[in-house]
C-alpha cells in the first residue's frame, strides 16, 4: 500500500514533470476501487448533487450532504488525499461562515483540503481559510455554481478579453494562498499559460494537456451520468450499458424461474430434517 500524499508530494510532482491523476468520488465502494487503482487525489464534489441525487445542478446541494459523502469516501479511500468540495452557500456570505464551514470538512470527514469556486471575487474567503490552516484547491474558469451568471455550462476564456480574466483569476487565487488550481473548460492556450506562470500546481478538467495533472468526474469516466456528456470527457466504459443489460437479465431470469438455481443459490436443510420437518407440520 503507498503512502498517502500530501499536498507538499503535489508540489514536488509538479517539479519533476510528474503528472497527478485525480477523480472525483462519492460514496465507499466508488472510493475503494479509486484507492484500488492509484489515483493520486480523490474529490467529493458538489457534483454529487446531479450524479448521485438528480437535481439538474449542484445548486441544491448542502454542506450536511457534502459532509455525508465525504466520511463515506474517506472510509473507503484511508490512504488517499481527498478533497471536499465546499457548496453554494457555505462560503459566499462571510469569511467567518466559509471558515466555519471549511473547518466542517475537516474535523467531520478528516478531509485533506477544500475546493471552493471564483477567483479574484473570491479571493478574501481563500486568505481567512487559508489562514485558519486549512488547505485551499482554487477552481476557476467554468464554475458550475455561477453558471448562471456565465451563461450556463459554458467553456470560458475563448476570446482575448476573456481569457485575460481568467489569468487574473488565477493569479488572485494563488496570491490568495491557495495551494493547488483547478482550471475548468477553458482553451489549451489560456490553461498553459496560467500552468506556465503559476507556482502552485495547476490542474485541468477539460481544459486541455498543459496542466500538472487531470480531473475527471467518475460518473462520465464510467459512463454512469447520462443526462448530458460535456465535450472533454472520455468514457472508459459503459456503466448504464453494463447494469442495465445485468438487470433485464435478472428480470428476465425471475420471471421464467431459472433463478434462483435450486442446487446453486439455496440454503438447504441439515440431512434428515426434512421428514422431521413435514412430520412436526402434520401434527
Ligand atoms: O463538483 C465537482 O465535481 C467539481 C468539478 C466539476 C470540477 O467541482
Amino acid at each position: 500500500m503507498s503512502k498517502k500524499k500530501s499536498v507538499f508530494d503535489f508540489h514536488e510532482m509538479k517539479k519533476n514533470g510528474e503528472k497527478v491523476s485525480w477523480l472525483t468520488a462519492y460514496d465507499y465502494p466508488t472510493a475503494n476501487f479509486a484507492e484500488a487503482a492509484g489515483l493520486d487525489m480523490l474529490l467529493v464534489g458538489d457534483s454529487l448533487g446531479m450524479c448521485v441525487y438528480g437535481y439538474n445542478s449542484t445548486v441544491p446541494v448542502t454542506m450536511d450532504q457534502c459532509i455525508f459523502h465525504c466520511e463515506a469516501v474517506r472510509r473507503g479511500a484511508p490512504n488517499t488525499f481527498v478533497i471536499g468540495d465546499m457548496p453554494l452557500g457555505s462560503y459566499q456570505t462571510s469569511d467567518e461562515e466559509a471558515v466555519k464551514n471549511a473547518i466542517r470538512f475537516l474535523k467531520e470527514s478528516d478531509m485533506d483540503a477544500i475546493k471552493l469556486e471564483g477567483g479574484v471575487r473570491i479571493s478574501d474567503r481563500i486568505k481567512a481559510i487559508d489562514a485558519a490552516g486549512v488547505v485551499v484547491v482554487g477552481h476557476i474558469g467554468l464554475t458550475p455554481q455561477s453558471s448562471g451568471q456565465l451563461g450556463g455550462h459554458k467553456a470560458q476564456g475563448r476570446t482575448a478579453e476573456a481569457a485575460k480574466l481568467v489569468v487574473e483569476d488565477a493569479l488572485a487565487v494563488q496570491a490568495a494562498g491557495a495551494k493547488m488550481l483547478l482550471v475548468e473548460a477553458v482553451p489549451p492556450e489560456v490553461a498553459r499559460y496560467i500552468w506556465e506562470t503559476l507556482e502552485i500546481p495547476v490542474m485541468s478538467i477539460g481544459a486541455g494537456p498543459y496542466c500538472d495533472g487531470q480531473l475527471l468526474i467518475v460518473s462520465d469516466l464510467i459512463g454512469q451520468f447520462q443526462a448530458f456528456t460535456p465535450k472533454f470527457v472520455k468514457k472508459y466504459c459503459n456503466v448504464a450499458e453494463i447494469v442495465t443489460d445485468a438487470m433485464r437479465e435478472y428480470v428476465k431470469e425471475v420471471k421464467a424461474v431459472t433463478f434462483p438455481d435450486e442446487d446453486k443459490y439455496c440454503y438447504h436443510m441439515v440431512d434428515g430434517e426434512e421428514a422431521k420437518f413435514l412430520d412436526l407440520m402434520r401434527k
